[in-house]
């Protein structure tokens, strides 16, 4: 059976268009059903548009609290009965007032190993930290959200990424992200055909 995905995103949305790359393909047997934005200006609200997939910008109401904010969030997604919940470079913590709709459905991906590096600009500080000879290799992980830990939870992939002696921040940042496309892909692919 087609699974139903929701994709929440804050940015440029390249692990999106691996999702929607994959259900086009039928490498996922998948649909896009609705992709939410925290932020009005994310490009992977252009991609999701031009897959002509239902996008939004959820924007935070002015007072809103951020459980009134989650609650609205998950009535929001429920109407769009998703099999799974896929953060993709979404840039806000979710509280259990959101995880408790989804238990076990809310996917997040996170460019650096278990228990490293958590929070933002994370394949930058594990550049740094290789530069001062602290580490010798990073990653990508997909795991599961089921509380409001940061980048923490229940473990469905990792993949070790070792660092190139030379190679500049931008193109090992390009190399993260073409890694952990594919392994979003695979591990998405892994669970949809459970
Ligand atoms: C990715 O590196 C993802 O692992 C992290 O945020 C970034 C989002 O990139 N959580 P994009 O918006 O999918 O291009």
């Amino acid at each position: 059976m087609i699974s139903r995905l929701v994709v929440l995103i804050s940015g440029n949305g390249s692990n999106l268009q691996a999702i929607l790359d994959a259900c086009k393909s039928g490498e996922l047997d998948a649909i896009v059903v609705c992709v939410i934005s925290n932020k009005a200006d994310a490009y992977g609200l252009v991609r999701a548009k031009n897959a002509g997939i239902d996008a939004i910008h959820f924007a935070k109401l002015e007072n809103e609290s951020r459980q009134e904010y989650d609650s609205r969030l998950a009535t929001y997604a429920s109407a769009c009965s998703p099999d799974y919940i896929i953060l993709a470079g979404w840039m806000r913590i979710l509280t259990s007032t959101f995880l408790n709709h989804f238990p076990n459905r809310v996917i997040n991906i996170h460019p650096a190993l278990p228990n490293t590096f958590p929070g933002t600009h994370a394949i930058e500080r594990a550049y740094e930290s290789y530069q001062r000879g602290e580490i010798t290799q990073t990653g990508v992980m997909i795991h599961l959200v089921p509380d409001e830990g940061v980048d923490d939870g229940p473990l469905l992939a990792k993949q070790e990424i070792n660092f190139i002696q030379n190679e500049s921040l931008g193109d090992f940042e390009s190399r993260v992200h073409q890694i952990e496309h594919q392994v979003l892909v695979n591990t998405l692919k892994d669970l949809l055909t459970k």
